[in-house]
């Protein structure tokens, strides 16, 4: 096994504790988490595996076939009624995550763990975007409407399709995108960022869960950690 993967096994193995009873992971795409076989899962996504792999093709083969379709903020389930839910590399792509760690939170039961793995922009294709402060974040989740589509789009196509703005390509590039409701980034964070947003869920939203691990990103693991329960 490449180092990478060993590390990411042994990382996963050391969290597999915290989970049993019944959850779901949302957005698992082609890379479920490992569960032990005390828990049952359900797969959720936005997308059907058709969409998925049309979406994705080069992930063709691969695509784990979910078993609800839904928006991971509005997902139609019963408050209270899960052990467990995982999002990896999901919340940066929501326009609203603020709103989803909430809905997330009333999902869970007393003792229900929250999941999150998010991916360092400075580790990624997202290095040269500006990080999405929490300010910003409040301020649309406090008026939807101050949410610009087509703003976050040309952030993504400047600075990670690496196009050069006020040209026709530019333009026509999100277009596109816009039109195939493509999943891009629509947040970059580093891991201070994420931790400032749990924080202010326990602090200012008063949500009543506690922070039981907290990893940081790293050059071998590109991504921020979190393990989150709900008391
Ligand atoms: C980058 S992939 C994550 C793959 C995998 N979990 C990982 O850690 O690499 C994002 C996944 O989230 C799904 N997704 C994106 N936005 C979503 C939404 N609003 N509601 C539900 N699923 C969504 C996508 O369809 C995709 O399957």
């Amino acid at each position: 096994m490449e180092k990478l993967a060993l590390l990411r096994f042994i990382e996963n193995r050391s969290l597999q504790r915290y989970f049993h009873g019944r959850g779901v992971e949302i957005g698992a795409l082609w890379r479920r988490f490992p569960l032990p076989r005390r828990a049952r899962v359900w797969y959720i996504d936005r997308l059907g595996g058709e969409g998925l792999e049309e979406h994705y093709p080069e992930l063709r083969g691969r695509i784990i076939q979910p078993d609800l379709l839904a928006d991971a903020a509005e997902l139609p389930l019963a408050p209270a009624s899960l052990d467990f839910l995982i999002a990896s590399h999901l919340l940066e792509h929501l326009q609203f995550p603020l709103a989803a760690l909430r809905a997330w939170y009333n999902l869970l039961a007393p003792g229900g763990v929250l999941l999150l793995r998010v991916p360092d922009k400075r580790y990624t294709f997202d290095k040269r975007r500006v990080r999405t402060s929490l300010a910003h974040l409040l301020s649309e989740h406090d008026d939807p409407k101050l949410f610009g589509l087509r703003d976050h789009y040309a952030d993504f196509v400047a600075n990670v399709a690496d196009l050069r703005p006020d040209t026709q390509e530019f333009e026509q590039t999100i277009d596109d995108l816009m039109r195939r409701n493509y999943s891009i980034h629509f947040h970059a964070w580093i891991d201070d960022d994420v931790r400032e947003i749990v924080d202010f869920t326990q602090s200012a939203w008063r949500l009543e869960w506690d922070l039981v691990v907290f990893r940081r990103a790293r050059s071998y693991r590109k991504e921020t950690t979190v393990l989150l329960r709900r008391k």
